[in-house]
């Protein structure tokens, strides 16, 4: 799946039709935290801790997103 420079990770599954709850949309509330399998995150919420987003195990898709091209999460 591809996400566009002003797309998120959460709406694009929306989209292939994946049943993805989120709230806030904003990184606060911490509703769609999903795990990371492979790649790195850019980490744009206000949720993790910067202890938790430097371990890089877990993101927000609703706002936060890969740092590289690829990232594989825990869906
Ligand atoms: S929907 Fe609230 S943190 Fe993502």
């Amino acid at each position: 799946m591809t996400v566009g420079p002003d797309d998120t990770i959460a709406n694009a599954l929306i989209r292939a039709g994946v049943d993805v709850e989120f709230k806030c949309e904003e990184g606060v509330c911490g509703t769609r935290i999903t795990g990371i399998l492979e790649g790195e995150a850019d980490h744009r919420d206000k949720f993790l801790t910067l202890e938790e987003q430097a371990e890089n195990c877990e993101m927000a898709i609703c706002c936060s997103r890969a740092k590289g091209k690829r990232i594989v999460l825990d869906i």
